[in-house]
């Protein structure tokens, strides 16, 4: 099992980078009361640590989307699935993600969110896998920056499994969790 997978960073790690982006934010965002928009599902579970962390008040909005193929398949096109439930127009926008890949999602979603006239549209990402870019991108919060390996836990799913890992880890043998998806099951005990 240990070899199939090791944690890269752990709650503890997690805890308190997620506590420093919640201070940068705060103090970003003085005196104006920010919009987060959270990209389900993965962005979810650090939206809701983030936004505790906030000490502003702030608004949380979802969206859903679906993508066509994979992310470089797609060229990022994605299908909004659900959308926000209130007018972006003249607010601040910090949208939330779990992982910044090759950016084509994430330069997709800015640009139908840039459509709606925000005041402001940042965004703010637990990881950035920096190396694997092809969208340029201006991403204003990271969490950590993130090796090129295939990452689960803490919202991060490998097929809908794993997003309840209180950890990050990061797959070393991709061909032994296909062959067995459970493989990684005592990770959550
Ligand atoms: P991008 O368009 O290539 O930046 O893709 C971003 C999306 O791909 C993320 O929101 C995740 O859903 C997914 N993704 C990319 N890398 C990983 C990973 O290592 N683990 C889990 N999902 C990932």
């Amino acid at each position: 099992m240990t070899d199939v997978a090791r944690v890269l960073w752990g709650r503890e790690d997690i805890r308190r980078r997620v506590e420093e982006l919640g201070r940068a934010v705060t103090g970003d965002y003085q005196g104006r009361e920010p919009v987060l928009i959270s990209v389900l599902k993965g962005g979810s579970v650090f939206l809701a640590d983030l936004f505790r962390e906030i000490r502003l008040p702030v608004s949380v909005e979802y969206m859903a989307i679906s993508r066509y193929g994979n992310a470089a398949e797609s060229l990022g096109r994605v299908r909004i699935l659900m959308d926000v439930q209130t007018d972006l127009a003249g607010r601040d926008v910090v949208l939330v993600e779990d992982i910044v890949d090759t950016g084509l999602t994430l330069s997709y979603l800015l640009s139908s969110l840039l459509a709606r006239t925000p005041a402001s549209l940042e965004v703010c990402t637990l990881l950035d896998k920096s190396v694997r870019r092809i969208a340029p991108l201006e991403v204003r919060y990271v969490g950590f920056d993130c090796p090129d390996q295939f990452v689960i836990g803490y919202g991060l799913d490998f097929r809908e499994r794993y997003r309840n890992l209180a950890d990050i880890l990061a797959v070393q043998d991709m061909q032994a969790l296909e062959a067995d998806p459970d493989l990684l099951l005592p990770f959550l005990s």
